[in-house]
């Protein structure tokens, strides 16, 4: 019977060694483990061995069975292993390949703009300020040293809401907002960048709804020629290092004296072009000394405080810095036009 279980055992072996799948392996398995298997019948006619040969024998078939049963399991491995091989082999990512390529976006002019001129105030140490766009006529006109029937205030096209409140035309109701806010009266630097409206016509150089970034400063000491190395700072910061400005009388109820600021032309530096209609200069913004009565109004004393005040257009900085010849473009969106900044 040994003869017999050894020849079976290196069938076995020889019959794994040529199996490709385990569908086969399995069906080797039975052939050779399983109920109707060699072995099995062995082991039923073991009983009719005598009796001190039944253990050896045995022993014999169980080893037999066993080491089929390991070549087998070995085999499995096998082929598993294979499988996941070639598996990995087709699913290898190629990562020299090109990527899709996405459309990466990118901030809008103006918010570009705002951003620049919030750094070079928040690097002079200013804080940024918000207000609501809803205004109460009270503060956009009233304690700006604007009272009802005061004729500046047809210089601002005013969206009215209810009698007392409206669409903020300014920026400047921040500052009597965060004046009357500072409950200590203590001194005051801040900016304050955001959207007002204008019962405006559009057409090129007037929108409905633009945007401006105002500039506070209150203090026990702040003078006119603050505001002048402020301004001159900034213009340098926006327009070139090589810029210069210059001041002219300019009337804002809210700022006595008022002032006009120009640039010093940085197409012709100086000279006249097209650009600075041959004056050398451009006119960029509107600033002046806060008018006392608007400190008064705001609970600040003027004999102890004084404070200047600037308004940005952010829309002329824009357009003026970039070349743009129509307001309506930074509005209506055109990704052509958007994407080139
Ligand atoms: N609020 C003014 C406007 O919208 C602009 C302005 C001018 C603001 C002078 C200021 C300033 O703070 O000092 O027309």
């Amino acid at each position: 019977m040994q003869e017999k279980i050894n020849q079976l055992v290196k069938e076995a072996k020889k019959e794994i060694e040529s199996i490709g799948n385990l569908n086969d392996l399995n069906l080797l398995k039975s052939k050779y483990l399983g109920k109707k298997s060699e072995f099995n019948q062995f082991m039923k006619e073991l009983k009719n061995l005598p009796n001190e040969e039944k253990p050896k024998v045995g022993q014999m078939i169980n080893k037999a069975k066993n080491e089929i049963n390991d070549h087998i399991q070995i085999k499995k491995e096998t082929i598993e292993q294979e499988k996941i091989n070639k598996q990995l082999e087709q699913e290898t990512i190629d990562i020299s390949l090109p990527g899709k390529s996405m459309p990466v976006g990118k901030k809008h002019i103006l918010t570009q703009t705002i951003e620049e001129i919030e750094d070079i105030f928040i690097g002079l140490g200013y804080e940024i300020k918000e207000g609501p766009e809803q205004e109460e006529d009270k503060y956009n006109f009233e304690m700006l040293n604007l009272p009802k029937d005061h004729p500046a205030r047809d210089m601002q096209d005013s969206l009215y809401i209810s009698e007392d409140s409206l669409l903020r035309t300014h920026t400047s109701p921040v500052q009597v907002r965060t004046l009357l806010e500072n409950a200590d009266k203590k001194p005051v630097k801040i900016i304050a960048p955001g959207t007002v409206y204008r019962k405006d016509d559009d057409d090129q150089t007037h929108s409905h709804q633009f945007k401006q970034v105002e500039v506070l400063v209150v203090d026990r000491l702040a003078s006119l020629s603050d505001l002048k190395g402020t301004l001159l700072i900034a213009a340098q910061k926006l327009f070139g290092a090589e810029r210069e400005i210059r001041l002219r009388p300019s009337y804002f109820p809210f700022t006595e004296p008022s002032v006009e600021v120009d640039v010093s032309c940085y197409q012709c530096h100086g000279k006249g072009c097209s650009m600075c209609k041959n004056t050398g200069w451009i006119e960029v913004l509107g600033a002046g000394m806060v008018n006392k009565n608007v400190l008064k109004a705001c609970g600040y004393d003027p004999e102890e405080f004084q404070g200047f005040a600037i308004g940005f257009g952010v829309e002329r900085i824009a357009m003026l810095k970039h070349g743009i010849d129509d307001i309506r473009q930074l509005y209506t969106n055109d990704l052509r036009f958007n994407s080139q900044f």
